[in-house]
């Protein structure tokens, strides 16, 4: 299957070297069944043989900044704060929120959640619930780590507010007592009044945050000799979540601007310093009403992350406010402000991280696109899935943009196993290929013909989703399995694994998620590449909703032009369905018939799509 999904993906001269290496390693006898071996053995041990390998390779080694290339950012419905106490009053409400919904994981209460779409009523696992509010992650030299705190734990009864670049502890439970929304309320705008005495001023420490996990993890070896900055993290590390509260950016509000805030804060001459990164749960409420969460990303996927806002967001809408005095707590001590010691070197190395964050903000192209001619229901009434059509539609504008197919990751939930989290679909198939192709070199003559490329490439699609990617099966883990098992046996690097396929396999210059929400919401995240686009999409009943990012940096990306792309795209892919509505579209619906014959039998896809005639 790694074969098949890059076949068409590199020079055939490479191709031809990478299938003599995968023979070799397949061999009875050779490394590769040595390697599968000792996984099958550690899957004998462990819950989840891939779960520490995964969550090492795709969070704790990685070493670029968290914010726009890790962390991604749920934007919340613009809101409209008449005052500064206005949105006070919103903030302590959904705090309000977050502490009955983690009152519901700490008395596991959250009803369990079971698959919708492809496969619907499986159980999934729900243990990422469970680290939304008691995880943190901590930067190391070379591999971060994630601390998991005890549910429940009396550690963890404080939140940290961050207002104007100071961070300031709200104890939520004061004399054994917890507070109601209107002492919520009364700290915050003690916290705000703080923020603004100029003379107490400290350095804006956050920033640090922003950085490499490297550059972070040295500054934070010199911080930590000092005690009383040893002390402010630990505060922070320990707390349930960091609230933000963002003073008006000066930017006109709208989807891309909000999407922008949230994910970098717009540098620090805006709200980047009033942020800390680490904190898996970072809610951002800005006095012009752009509000959402940025999240740390290693505990919890997106899909989880709606559970959570989606929750929040019909608290906030449909439990009224609880603002009675008379149930307040009568003394209420002022909220302390973290203290930082500083020095001429730590002076610098914030000034260093403010520039990198600030490379960071100008270099994101970032472009939030609502598609308004369709939604998912008239994809769903061509009897096509949904995902698989969008994934289409990305591979034409992909390659409507570049002339080229490249590896593209799509993250497929694996809930369905214990401690399970994602693997990949890898939606550049040869298939994908053929379709645009067609697509795009005879557009002119775009005819019911091109229908037989869509309806195989779509329905081969689904198949490889629901029969391989969401079921175990998928090659990204197991790949991965292997190598990190050779690693650990300490054996040199097989040379699977140091092929220029290989390399590029795991460069996915498009990086795609499917997101999707039932309240007005949507999330967006960066690319992780730097010549690639982050795509998340949100498919709605009637519309389809995009967040496109790349950086400016890149001379073969540009968001505009992808969405341009993307939006043409999926107005001649309708086109085309319709044409094939009409009768003729028999020999389509022979060939994907066919398709759905030759795989029902388990059949490994990409051949049995050459099956089809095409
Ligand atoms: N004809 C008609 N309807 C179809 C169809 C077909 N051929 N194929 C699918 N559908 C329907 C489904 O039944 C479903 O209906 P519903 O809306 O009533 O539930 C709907 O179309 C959507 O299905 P589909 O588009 O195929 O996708 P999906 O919802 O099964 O999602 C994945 C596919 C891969 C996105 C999903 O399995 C997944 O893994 N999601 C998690 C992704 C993730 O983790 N993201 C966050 C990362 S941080």
């Amino acid at each position: 299957m790694y074969l098949n999904c890059m076949k068409h993906l590199v020079k055939e001269e490479q191709y031809q070297k990478t299938k003599a290496i995968v023979v070799k390693f397949g061999e009875p006898g050779g490394t590769g069944e040595l390697l599968q071996k000792k996984l099958l053995e550690r899957s004998e041990k462990t819950y989840n043989w891939v779960y520490d390998y995964w969550l090492e390779d795709m969070y704790l080694n990685q070493r670029l900044a968290l914010p726009v290339n890790s962390n991604p950012a749920m934007v919340f419905p613009k809101q409209n704060f008449k005052d500064r106490k206005d949105s006070l009053r919103f903030a302590a409400h959904l705090i309000t929120g977050v502490l009955e919904y983690k009152e519901r994981i700490d008395t596991r209460v959250l009803p369990v959640d079971f698959a919708r779409g492809q496969l619907a009523g499986t159980p999934l696992c729900m243990k990422q619930y469970y680290r939304l509010f008691n995880t943190y992650r901590l930067p190391g030299h070379k591999r971060d780590t994630l601390i998991i705190h005890k549910p429940g734990s009396t550690e963890q009864e404080h939140i940290i507010v961050a207002c104007k670049n100071q961070f300031f502890v709200l104890d939520l439970v004061v004399n054994k007592k917890k507070l109601k929304e209107m002492d919520i309320l009364t700290q915050l705008e003690k916290i705000v009044k703080m923020a603004e005495n100029s003379e107490e001023r400290q350095p804006p420490f956050g920033l640090l945050t922003s950085d490499g996990r490297t550059e972070w993890a040295q500054a934070r070896e010199v911080l930590i000799k000092d005690s009383v900055n040893r002390e402010s993290l630990a505060v922070i590390e320990k707390c349930l979540c960091v609230l933000c509260l963002d003073n008006p950016s000066g930017m006109e509000v709208g989807d891309t601007s909000r999407a922008l805030l949230m994910l970098h804060g717009g540098g620090h001459e805006k709200m980047g310093a009033n942020r800390w990164y680490d904190k898996p749960m970072q809610f951002i409420v800005g006095e012009d009403g752009v509000c959402g969460t940025v999240c740390e990303h290693s505990p919890f996927e997106g899909i989880v992350l709606v559970a959570c806002t989606e929750y929040l967001m019909k608290f906030m809408t449909g439990s009224p406010s609880k603002m009675g005095r008379a149930t307040s707590v009568s003394e209420l001590p002022t909220p302390a402000r973290l203290l930082w010691k500083t020095t001429p070197h730590i002076q610098d190395l914030l000034k260093a991280s403010a520039e990198r964050l600030q490379r960071l903000v100008r270099d994101l192209d970032m472009d939030v696109h609502k598609f308004e001619v369709y939604g998912k229901e008239f994809i769903k009434k061509q009897k096509m899935s949904p995902d698989a059509y969008i994934q289409v539609a990305l591979q034409l504008a992909f390659y409507r943009c570049n002339g080229r197919l490249v590896s593209t990751y799509e993250s497929a939930s694996i809930r369905r196993f214990h401690e399970g989290r994602v693997d990949n679909i890898r939606s550049a198939t040869s298939e994908a290929l053929a379709f645009v192709k067609a697509m795009t070199d005879e557009k002119a003559s775009l005819s019911v013909s091109h229908f037989s490329y869509l309806v195989p490439q779509i329905l081969g699609y689904s198949h490889y989703t629901v029969h391989h990617a969401i079921t175990g099966l998928g090659i990204d883990n197991h790949l991965l399995g292997l190598r990190e098992i050779a690693q650990e046996l300490k054996m040199e690097r097989p040379e699977i694994f140091t092929d220029e396929t290989y390399v590029a396999s795991n460069q996915f210059i498009l990086s795609t998620s499917q997101v999707p929400t039932t309240v007005e919401m949507f999330c967006c995240y960066g690319p992780v590449v730097p010549n690639g686009y982050g795509c998340c999409y949100n498919p709605q009943s009637d519309h389809l909703l995009f967040s496109v990012t790349s950086f400016h940096g890149s001379t073969e990306t540009c968001s505009a032009v992808f969405i341009k792309a993307l939006d043409e795209g999926l107005v001649e892919m309708r086109d085309l369905c319709r044409k094939s509505n009409k009768p003729q579209s028999s020999a389509a619906l022979a060939a994907s018939k066919a398709v759905v014959n030759n795989q029902g039998a388990g059949s490994k896809l990409p051949s049995t799509l050459q099956k089809t005639g095409k």
